[in-house]
């Protein structure tokens, strides 16, 4: 029997609502929306892309940063809220005040020590523009790092993706050699976003692009993600001296607050006295992954807010993970003109986490770490899922 056209689009609708089709047999391509995302002091404008999907998650991106400024997801009652902290246009990120606030960060994500390294016998200067324990350091690729230029976006409506190029002219804050790095977002139906850094160099370098998210899960920006359950599948982290720079050292979790292998609430043991916590002033370290999959993705965390049973996983082909449990975060960084955060929320303490899958930091100093070193031919590639689900 042949259908009725209006019984055939019944029946196609019914299938798409009781998610019986799947991407492959999708006829119609994602609708990617464009948007103004306000304009630099120097007059140009960035743009503000929105990924959507089927079960209603929400990615917003803008071209300034490659930044994600906002992840909206379901918790267990079907609720959807931001779970990020951010501002509500490119001022706020531009500002001098954003903490690198869902930032794609570049060339080199955490920190170098003195902002000095050596490579093929030859010393390179950084910018120091951090100085924890009141140490000069660089930190996430300098003054004007990936986080702070203008990415060509391009979408890619069939495979609800969009791709930032950027390219990094040789001297760009001190690193050597021209690069040229690609960043996609992708948002399926089965919850997961994904971030893949790919790049490459016309002379050897040193890289380690990163993402930045600051995450609640609890979607309520005013509170602290110190009730929030972490899991790491990490047996050992690196201590680093009172400057957050690593000893070099690969310490044992066992028996101390560091000790994420089983799920644990982030506050209990953050105000424990322990070296570690005491020069952080908190969680602010890369986690050794034991089982990096350098080819694929291996799970690096896994993160639960109990109000809302929302919970995270983040996987990766990275070699770490550095959890900062928010500890810089404080009101008197969302004053003034552009630093208040979205909605004219000023964050507070502890109040979003950030996952960041990472090269071990200070790697270009540190011979027994493994390498972040790109030369001419190499394909850098840093792949990072976030799965979104609510228990
Ligand atoms: C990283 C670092 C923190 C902090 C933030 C940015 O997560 O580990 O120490 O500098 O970036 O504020």
């Amino acid at each position: 029997m042949v259908k009725n056209t209006s019984t055939l689009l019944l029946t196609l609708a019914t299938a798409a609502l009781c998610g019986c089709g799947n991407n492959s047999m999708k006829s119609d391509p994602y609708e990617i929306l464009t948007a103004t995302f306000g304009h630099l002091e120097d007059g140009r404008e960035a743009l503000i892309y929105t990924l959507s999907n089927a079960n209603g998650v929400t990615a917003k991106i803008t071209n300034y940063g490659a930044t994600l400024v906002s992840l909206k997801a379901p918790d267990r009652d079907g609720t959807i809220e931001d779970l990020l902290h951010g501002y509500d246009s490119v001022d706020g990120y531009a500002g001098s005040k954003n903490p690198y606030f869902g930032a794609s960060v570049g060339r080199f994500g955490n920190r170098i020590k003195d902002g000095k390294f050596t490579l093929d016998c030859k010393d390179y200067i950084l910018a120091t523009n951090n100085d924890p324990g009141g140490i000069p350091c660089h930190l996430h690729g300098g003054v004007d790092g990936f986080n702070r230029r203008i990415w060509t976006a391009t979408l890619r409506p069939e495979s609800n993706a969009i791709t930032f190029t950027y390219v990094s002219v040789d001297g760009e804050e001190g690193y050597p050699g021209t690069l040229s790095a690609e960043i996609t977002y992708q948002l399926n139906d089965n919850n997961e976003l994904t971030w893949t850094a790919v790049a490459t160099t016309d002379a050897p370098t040193v890289l380690n692009m990163v993402h930045h998210p600051y995450w609640n899960l609890s979607g309520d920006h005013s509170t602290s993600i110190n009730d929030h359950i972490l899991m790491l599948p990490c047996d050992r982290y690196l201590p680093t001296n009172v400057g957050l720079i690593p000893t070099g050292e690969l310490a044992s979790v066992t028996g101390t607050p560091m000790d994420f292998t089983q799920p644990t609430q982030i506050g209990l043991r953050v105000n424990d006295q322990f070296e570690a916590l005491e020069f952080a002033g908190g969680y602010d370290h890369c986690w050794v992954l034991e089982q990096p999959n350098v080819n694929g993705l291996a799970l690096a965390a896994r993160v639960k807010d109990p109000k809302s049973g929302r919970t995270m996983e983040v996987h990766t082909n990275q070699v770490g993970v550095q959890f900062y449990g928010g500890n810089f975060l404080s009101p008197e960084d969302f004053q003034g003109e552009f630093a208040s955060g979205k909605g004219g929320l000023a964050y507070e303490f502890r109040t979003a986490l950030c996952l960041e899958t990472e090269g071990f930091p200070d790697a270009p100093n540190q011979a027994n770490f493994p390498s972040t070193v790109l030369r001419p031919g190499e394909t850098y590639e840093h792949r990072m899922l976030y799965h979104f689900s609510a228990e």
